[in-house]
């Protein structure tokens, strides 16, 4: 974690501490009165993979192959901004069946300083959860609402009721927020917006970054190019959904080298603004 990487853009370049690049982003500054600022994050492959099928089954999960602890640092950096993170059924589902953890690790010791600057914020140690859904066919872990976390579940159109009772046993909030086909992101920020929350983080994957894009709510996309293909005819990219019309333009904000990446292998830390 102590070696250090190197700023590309904005120029003048100059090497610095992989700690603190994205806090310094000072995201909680970025939103606006009437918009709370939304941010997503990414590792891919240099052939676009972000998820491929887990050992022999279908089900996918990051590549292990690219995944890593210099990147892990940044994304908790990421979380440690937000008010609110947006996850997906699937992820609660996995979680409920304990093969997912907490998205912000305040627990440990190697992100202890994330904590404290958290609470030298005036933020709560853990952000509250956003959970997207249409089929609602999930179940609340405890541990999810404990500790006084707000969950806040968006669904679409005439949601199944027996899901939608299961659901609000655990005291989390069921939103409609769209048709019967999808939620709508804007309707989805501005409830959130008029909470009070400004900083709102996807930690979601390509069918919720599609729903961010088409509603034009995404403000920024954090990305990290692993430097390795990894080929494979099973896999998920950025993006899943109906070509985008009009194409979504998005400008370079920030990139950086980091020259030990993974294994040795250089990778890129890149975040790029909506225009
Ligand atoms: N490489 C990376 O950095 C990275 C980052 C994020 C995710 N991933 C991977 O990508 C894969 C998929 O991620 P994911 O499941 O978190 O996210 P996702 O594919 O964006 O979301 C999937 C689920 O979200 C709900 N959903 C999506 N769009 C919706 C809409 N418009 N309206 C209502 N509900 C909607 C649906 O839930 P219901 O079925 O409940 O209706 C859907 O099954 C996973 O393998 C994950 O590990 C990789």
């Amino acid at each position: 974690m102590d070696k250090p990487i190197i700023r590309l853009y904005p120029q003048p370049g100059s090497e610095q501490s992989l700690k603190g690049t994205y806090l310094a982003h000072n995201l909680r500054q970025q939103a606006s009165e009437d918009q709370a600022f939304v941010y997503t994050n990414f590792v891919v492959s240099l052939d676009g993979r972000i998820a491929i099928p887990r050992g022999e089954t279908q089900v996918m999960s990051v590549p292990r192959s690219i995944a890593n602890n210099r990147d892990w640092r940044l994304f908790q950096e990421l979380a440690a901004q937000a008010d609110l993170i947006v996850v997906s059924s699937d992820y609660i589902h996995n979680w409920a069946q304990g093969k997912a953890s907490e998205i912000l690790q305040v627990d440990e010791p190697q992100f202890a300083d994330l904590c404290d600057w958290r609470r030298a914020c005036g933020l709560s140690p853990q952000a509250d959860v956003a959970i997207i859904s249409k089929n609602l066919r999930f179940s609340i872990p405890d541990v999810l609402t404990a500790g006084g976390r707000k969950v806040i579940v968006f669904t679409t159109a005439d949601p199944d009721p027996v899901c939608v009772r299961e659901i609000e046993k655990h005291a989390v909030r069921i939103i409609i927020a769209g048709d019967r086909k999808s939620v709508n992101g804007t309707t989805m920020v501005d409830y959130l917006t008029d909470l009070g929350y400004r900083t709102i983080f996807s930690s979601a994957g390509p069918q919720i970054l599609y729903l961010l894009l088409t509603n034009n709510v995404l403000n920024r996309l954090y990305m990290t190019h692993a430097c390795r293909i990894l080929g494979g005819n099973s896999y998920a990219s950025l993006v899943e959904g109906e070509l985008l019309k009009p194409a979504v333009d998005l400008t370079l904000n920030s990139l950086y080298l980091d020259p030990p990446g993974r294994d040795g292998l250089s990778q890129f830390f890149i975040a790029y603004d909506r225009t």
